[in-house]
């Protein structure tokens, strides 16, 4: 990190902008360009590239970890002497289009882009490329274009395995304890991470479902990792994910019957299957199941302090944004952009040069230490 990337991230840090009651708001309209911040002077913006507008196009307010990643990078490239445009699409593709195209016609210089479908953005971004607007993919790989130049993002087939590993060693599966009721979900059809997701879990999980040591009562369990979409909840949304686990339930649960490991890939839906399972009379610490998570979403951190979540997948969304505001600067100034896997991400028309950061798996035990010790969260924030 350069000194100034590093004095930029201290100052946030001990400044404490990372809101924490990120409640979902239901407006998604545009915010325009804000003004450049002006505590920077002259010379770091000359050390960063000499300013210019940046396009930050986020999938949907309607996520806690969507909203931090989006104020996070407008403090901190307005910090560096950068003008944004954030903006958030109500997880609608049309609407995520027709703002890049807004922000290509304000002028951007870059675009940071959270894709709802990554594989719908070719055209739009076909006319980035025609005015050398420089294009990085955050979180999310943007498919089936040559315009996309850069991607930051958690390693998501880590993600699943995580999950995987935690259910294994949750249950004793290695030691051949089981059979136990087990219910998979994975995530949104449309978004490219979902598959990686459930790969990771899955290349871990499948062999006791064969064995039977996993029993699937519902019968949804893909038969490869490929038809993981079949169980995927459009749009990530905990209602949905609410709806499904009370089918479920109803339908193939009741008596002695229970479930007892539920797969998750995000929290956003074990925000739901936690509700289905407390409507369906579940009680945290007699017989809740081991329910997986990712993101340390705040409402999930405190479902797992009260015993209705197991762990979370946490993905530090200040280390990304740290990573993707250095990548605009390294950009903007010419310099080499700092990358780590130029191999595996290939988005069907070129391997996309990639910097990959570290999951990390936080369980009850570990939040004071994870997520308040980082300053993630206050201990206020999850009455601590
Ligand atoms: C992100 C997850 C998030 C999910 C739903 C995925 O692409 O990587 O962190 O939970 O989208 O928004």
């Amino acid at each position: 990190m350069s000194q100034t990337w590093k004095k930029v991230a201290v100052a946030i840090a001990t400044a404490g902008l990372f809101a924490t009651s990120l409640a979902a708001c239901s407006s998604e309209r545009e915010t325009p360009p804000a003004a450049t911040g002006g505590a920077t002077d002259a010379a770091t913006d000359a050390a960063n590239g000499g300013g210019g507008l940046i396009g930050i196009a986020m999938p949907t307010k309607a996520l806690e970890r969507w909203n931090r990643d989006g104020s996070h990078l407008v403090e901190l490239l307005e910090a560096a002497g950068f003008e944004t445009s954030l903006q958030y699409a109500d997880n609608k593709t049309d609407q995520q289009i027709s703002q890049i195209e807004n922000m290509i016609n304000d002028g951007a210089k870059v675009l940071v882009i959270a894709s709802i479908d990554g594989t719908t953005l070719g055209p739009v971004l076909e006319q980035a490329a025609a005015k050398d607007v420089k294009v990085i993919a955050y979180d999310r790989l943007i498919n089936e274009t040559p315009n996309v130049d850069y991607y930051a993002t958690f390693d998501n087939y880590k993600v699943g395995q995580l999950q995987g590993q935690f259910i294994e060693d949750a249950l004793g599966l290695k030691d051949g304890k089981g059979p136990f009721n087990f219910e998979p979900f994975a995530g949104s059809p449309d978004d490219n991470n979902a598959k990686f997701y459930f790969q990771g879990a899955w290349d871990i999980l499948k062999q006791y479902v064969d064995s039977g040591k996993l029993v699937v009562p519902s019968g949804k369990a893909p038969a490869t990792d490929d038809a993981w979409k079949n169980i995927g909840i459009l749009g990530w949304g905990s209602d949905d994910a609410q709806s499904e686990m009370e089918n479920r339930l109803n339908s193939f649960y009741g008596g002695d019957t229970k479930v007892e490991v539920v797969l998750s890939p995000n929290d956003s839906l074990a925000l739901g299957i936690a509700q289905a399972l407390t409507g369906a009379g579940y009680k945290a610490g007699e017989g809740w199941p081991v329910l997986t998570g990712q993101d340390a979403d705040q409402a999930n951190v405190l479902n797992m302090l009260a015993g209705k979540q197991s762990m979370t997948v946490w993905k530090d969304t200040r280390a990304l944004g740290d990573a993707v505001a250095k990548m605009v600067e390294e950009i903007t100034s010419g310099k080499e952009v700092t990358t780590n896997d130029n191999e595996t991400y290939n988005n069907n028309v070129k391997v996309v040069p990639t910097l990959l950061l570290d999951p990390l798996v936080v369980t009850p035990d570990t939040v004071e230490k994870d997520l308040v010790d980082s300053g993630f969260y206050k201990a206020s924030d999850l009455g601590l």
